[in-house]
């Protein structure tokens, strides 16, 4: 029998979105119960909403853990049925929970009715959910959820939380382990289904991997327990990105015009970008430097990709002129070497970065 989060909808893959694929997981109660944990009654609903269980923590964990109390705001990220939140709320000062579906969401109203300090909110696209101000909550967390959504929309989340939470704040999130044996065999199973893919499909992390998506929104991650199916991470806001330590490695960067194999004539300029401690930026035409190559903030584009390694991604373009006019017509080769402060030099241009010059008939070799 196939896991239940194969199931499909039908119509086109495409057509299906995240709020109608869990919609239709969760048109009756028991089938929102399925879709969260397993067929089960409300009172183990409640137990494992309480203790947690395999899969995920519970509202205990969360409470012990962070020291929450009735002063503290707390938001759940994909709450789907209010599962925790039901045991949260009357331990904390207001309990928040959004969700992409609206389904979803009627049952947990439903199982929170007389729990003032709920508030639910359906959201139908990704973040920034803007119903809430910069910097609101003490805690927020996401649980079994992100194993269902593309990175992209995972790492929008994370960052999401991080605008959300106050300084200092903190915050629970995994996802599946995708070095676990078992996680293997199910995101396995899930290639046989055949037909495109689910919306509610398998997605997992590497430890490493989402330790870097943590760190690069700015979270300090204090513990990452990666001993089972799941990679769960306790963290702590940080003001901005974790700054980048030392990873011993050379630096690492683009040319970026002019392209791989173009053409060229007359005065070119060639440009990119070079980081990680970057001391010094050599750029080479069949193997001759040129002679001057300028530093600064040539790339905008750079330094929102690499918040971590700001300030020096902001300005850590380099610009070269090469006359092409002393060149022959034909192929010559472009070499861009970078060298950081500790003197390690990587070759930014990889096995080949060629430029043709016009003007003659073949390529020199
Ligand atoms: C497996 S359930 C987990 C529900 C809840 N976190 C729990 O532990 O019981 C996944 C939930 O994530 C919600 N969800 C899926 N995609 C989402 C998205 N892009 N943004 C917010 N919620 C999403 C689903 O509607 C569903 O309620």
């Amino acid at each position: 029998m196939k896991p239940r989060f194969f199931k499909r909808l039908s119509g086109s893959p495409q057509a299906v979105t995240y709020g109608s694929w869990w919609d239709n997981a969760s048109r009756t109660l028991e089938d929102a119960y399925a879709a969260t944990i397993d067929r089960t009654s409300e009172e183990e609903y409640r137990s494992r909403g309480w203790h947690g269980d395999w899969n995920s923590p519970g509202a205990k964990q969360f409470l012990e853990r962070f020291g929450l109390g009735p002063s503290s705001r707390v938001l759940e990220i994909g709450c789907g049925i209010a599962r925790i939140g039901r045991e949260l709320a009357p331990r904390v000062g207001e309990w928040h929970g959004v969700d992409v579906s609206a389904n979803m969401l009627s049952h947990a109203r439903a199982r929170c009715a007389g729990l003032s300090n709920v508030r639910l909110h359906h959201i139908t696209g990704p973040p920034p959910f803007t119903v809430f101000p910069d910097k609101s909550f003490d805690f927020v967390y996401a649980t079994i959820v992100f194993m269902h959504l593309d990175k992209e929309d995972m790492f929008a989340c994370l960052r999401e939380a991080h605008r959300l939470l106050k300084p200092d704040g903190a915050a629970y999130f995994d996802t599946w382990n995708v070095l676990h044996p078992d996680v293997q065999y199910i995101w396995r199973g899930a290639m046989k289904i055949g037909d495109g893919k689910p919306r509610g499909r398998i997605q997992c992390s590497a430890p490493a991997e989402f330790r870097l998506y943590l760190e690069e929104v700015g979270f300090a991650v204090e513990t990452l327990d990666d001993s089972e199916r799941l990679v769960r991470a306790w963290c702590r806001r940080l003001p901005g990105p974790m700054p980048i330590a030392d990873d011993g490695l050379p630096p690492f960067g683009y040319l970026c015009r002019p392209g791989n194999e173009e053409t060229v004539s007359g005065l070119v300029t060639l440009e990119g970008w070079a980081l990680d401690r970057v001391a010094r930026v050599e750029v080479l035409v069949d193997d001759e430097p040129l002679p001057q190559v300028e530093r600064g903030p040539f790339r905008p584009e750079v330094a929102p990709a690499f918040p971590r390694f700001r300030p020096e991604a902001e300005s850590c373009g380099f610009r070269a002129r090469l006359d092409t006019s002393t060149l022959s017509p034909g192929s010559h080769e472009i070499r861009v070497m970078a060298t950081d402060d500790a003197g390690r030099t990587t070759c930014l241009t990889g096995y080949h970065h060629g430029i043709i010059v016009a003007g003659g008939g073949g390529r020199s070799q």
